[in-house]
């Protein structure tokens, strides 16, 4: 399937339901999951009902932990989904804990035609799952591996510089996926949140990996993957083959995404607009939606400073380089000619942006 020339509506599903909440997650209003979350599916298989949605190209059900749903909830909400009108090489994708991913609801997702899954697998260290307030172990997380391996497309997430975890483990982690996973994401432990600074906090006696071995981390995943065939496809994310249709890309590359649910973001005609009400009191008849103007340092997921024109937010970038501990070669990246000079500001070589991108990624990997 290819996935770069997925055209049409975007579709976004927010389901923040969690078996656990884990004490290091960054997601916001994630509740634990409870018999209630029917009511909250009845809702949004209203709204999706109300919704007029024409020619969709990309369904994303994300949380939260969609898959923690019952068959039968799953069942009704891709009841509602296919009464859209749904290309004929749409991508319906949803995300998962390993945790969820068992066997029988492997199979009951196929059934109900999902052809995409992202599993969160963050760490094989079984200590630090357990210091980062996450359930769960290592067999676990590659039982599930093993039992999504029939989609056609799987991503995993990791994370790097959790608290005491080294660099080998980390590489451990990487080599365990590659080349079996179609995209790998590695996402650097963000603790700017309240949550986060309290945990750690408390985990004053675990050794926290320094700004120069994360970027050594980074350095490292990113060239073993190189090595594997992999390449970039967002900052975060690489590839094999052909990029899978991940959440980000949604966020940072798409026009026309339509997010449903309590707190599902969308992205309309330059505007990206949240849905700010909480599970607990979700009404889809009276949505409350926060609308800001889309720019590069409001896209939540774009964090190299490349806003959608194509010009880069030189803040934004210098954010990105102190945050990964990396210098871009900007000088020679304009004599490669993957960054032009435009009226004052750098842009990504408009004559053949996907060439620009991936010579602008490649400086990152060296
Ligand atoms: C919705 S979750 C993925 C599915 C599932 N809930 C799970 O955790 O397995 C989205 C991803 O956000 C990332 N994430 C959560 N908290 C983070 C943090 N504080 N810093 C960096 N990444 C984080 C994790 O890699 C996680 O897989
Ligand atoms: S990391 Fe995943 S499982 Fe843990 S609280 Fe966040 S969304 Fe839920």
């Amino acid at each position: 399937m290819d996935w770069e020339t997925q055209q049409g509506i975007n579709v976004y599903v927010h389901l923040p339901f969690c078996a656990r909440v884990c004490d290091y997650c960054n997601i916001p209003n994630i509740v634990e999951y409870s018999p209630e979350v029917d009511g909250y599916v009845d809702k949004l298989v209203r709204q999706i009902r109300q919704t007029p949605l024409e020619s969709v190209g990309a369904v994303y059900i994300g949380g939260g932990t969609p898959t923690l749903l019952t068959p039968r909830n799953l069942s009704k909400i891709m009841g509602a989904i296919r009464n859209l009108t749904l290309s004929d090489r749409a991508t319906i994708t949803i995300e998962t804990s390993p945790e969820a991913a068992t066997n029988e609801k492997v199979r009951v997702l196929q059934d109900l035609g999902f052809n995409s899954i992202s599993v969160g697998v963050q760490t094989l260290e079984e200590d630090i799952l357990h210091h980062m307030g996450r359930t769960g172990n290592p067999s676990r997380s590659l039982e599930a591996f093993d039992a999504v391996s029939r989609f056609e497309h799987v991503n995993v997430d990791l994370i790097y510089g959790l608290p005491g975890q080294s660099c080998e483990s980390f590489m451990h982690d990487v080599a365990t996926f590659c080349p079996q996973a179609d995209s790998i994401t590695l996402n650097r432990w963000k603790t700017n949140f309240p949550k986060g600074r309290s945990l750690l906090e408390r985990l004053q006696n675990v050794s926290i990996p320094t700004l120069e071995d994360c970027s050594e981390m980074y350095r490292d995943a990113v060239a073993l993957l190189n090595d594997a065939g992999y390449k970039p496809y967002l900052l975060e994310t690489f590839s094999r083959g052909n990029p899978g249709p991940y959440q980000r890309d949604f966020f940072a590359l798409r026009d026309n995404v339509v997010g449903v649910g309590a707190g599902a973001t969308s992205i309309r005609a330059q505007t990206l607009s949240t849905n700010v009400q909480l599970a607990e009191t979700f009404d889809p008849d009276m949505p409350e939606i926060v609308s800001v103007p889309l720019q590069c340092c409001q896209e939540p997921y774009f964090r190299l400073g490349i806003l959608r024109d194509g010009r880069i937010c030189m803040k934004k970038l210098k954010e990105f380089e102190e945050d990964c501990g990396v210098t871009l070669a900007k000088a020679s990246l304009l004599r490669s000619g993957a960054l032009v000079e435009r009226e004052g500001s750098l842009i990504i070589n408009p004559e053949d942006s996907s060439i620009g991108l991936q010579l602008f990624y490649k400086e990152v990997m060296q």
